[in-house]
């Protein structure tokens, strides 16, 4: 990938990258395969996507890549996807790790299958001291759930006197989330087209700029990433002040 002829903004890259990866299923419909073929050439896409965030030094990349209302499909399909993310692991752990990268999930990945946990188990373990970036799989994730969760941890801390309600900022309720102190997504990117946020990231992205592409998951290259990157750095982000402009 060519970084240095773009005329990207080195001092003006966002810190985090969050995507929903949607289409995959239409991809695998225009071409007349089963949806879980998509699925599996998503999880090229992953691969390619994680590679470019190194490249451009992006700190946190975050994907969105089973919700906790992804369990309402096909059987079939939840247990494809289940053993895509193992496979996943399996295949792309060891280079993760030497490359610095640092795994983390989002959501309750507690209730996934036994393998998957495992899978999931080592994979935190194993990176958890990596620096370079943080790569954040939300499995089984959902916004609501985790808001909810923050809140009755929150509330638990509170009846057992180790917090006071007027300590609550909103500082401190991040640190309740998933992402706890990770810094906000600056850019989310959702391909195929779709208008709506999907439960997804709903506390961290109230001043994320949006990205939204025609071109489904499994398609997406890093010179979408790029196009995207280009076109955020064109934002006026006010954060409802006034433009520096
Ligand atoms: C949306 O496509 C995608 C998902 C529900 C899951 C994302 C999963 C991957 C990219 C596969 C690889 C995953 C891992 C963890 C390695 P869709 O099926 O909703 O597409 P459609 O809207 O066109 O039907």
């Amino acid at each position: 990938m060519d970084i240095k002829n773009r005329n990207l903004e080195f001092n003006n890259m966002p810190q985090h990258i969050a995507i929903i990866m949607d289409g995959n299923g239409r991809w695998a419909k225009k071409r007349l395969l089963p949806r879980t073929m998509g699925h599996r050439e998503g999880m090229k896409s992953i691969k390619r996507i994680v590679e470019a965030c190194m490249e451009l030094k992006i700190q946190v990349l975050t994907v969105f890549a089973f919700s906790t209302e992804n369990w309402r499909r096909p059987q079939n399909e939840v247990s494809y996807l289940m053993d895509l993310l193992i496979e996943f692991l399996n295949k792309e752990l060891q280079e993760m790790h030497e490359n610095d990268i640092r795994i983390k999930i989002l959501g309750d990945f507690s209730s996934l299958p036994k393998n998957c946990v495992d899978s999931i188990e080592h994979a935190l373990q194993l990176t958890s001291e990596n620096q370079k970036m943080t790569f954040n799989l939300a499995i089984n994730y959902g916004g609501r759930t985790e808001i909810l969760q923050a809140v009755k941890r929150l509330g638990q801390e509170i009846s057992e006197g180790r917090i006071n309600t007027s300590d609550i900022s909103e500082e401190v309720f991040s640190s309740y989330l998933y992402t706890n102190t990770m810094p906000d997504p600056d850019l989310l990117i959702r391909t195929a087209g779709e208008l709506r946020l999907s439960n997804f990231l709903l506390w961290q992205i109230a001043y994320t700029e949006l990205w939204i592409t025609d071109v489904t998951w499994p398609e997406f290259t890093k010179e979408h990433l790029l196009q995207a990157i280009t076109e955020y750095q064109k934002r006026d982000r006010r954060f409802g002040g006034l433009s520096h402009q």
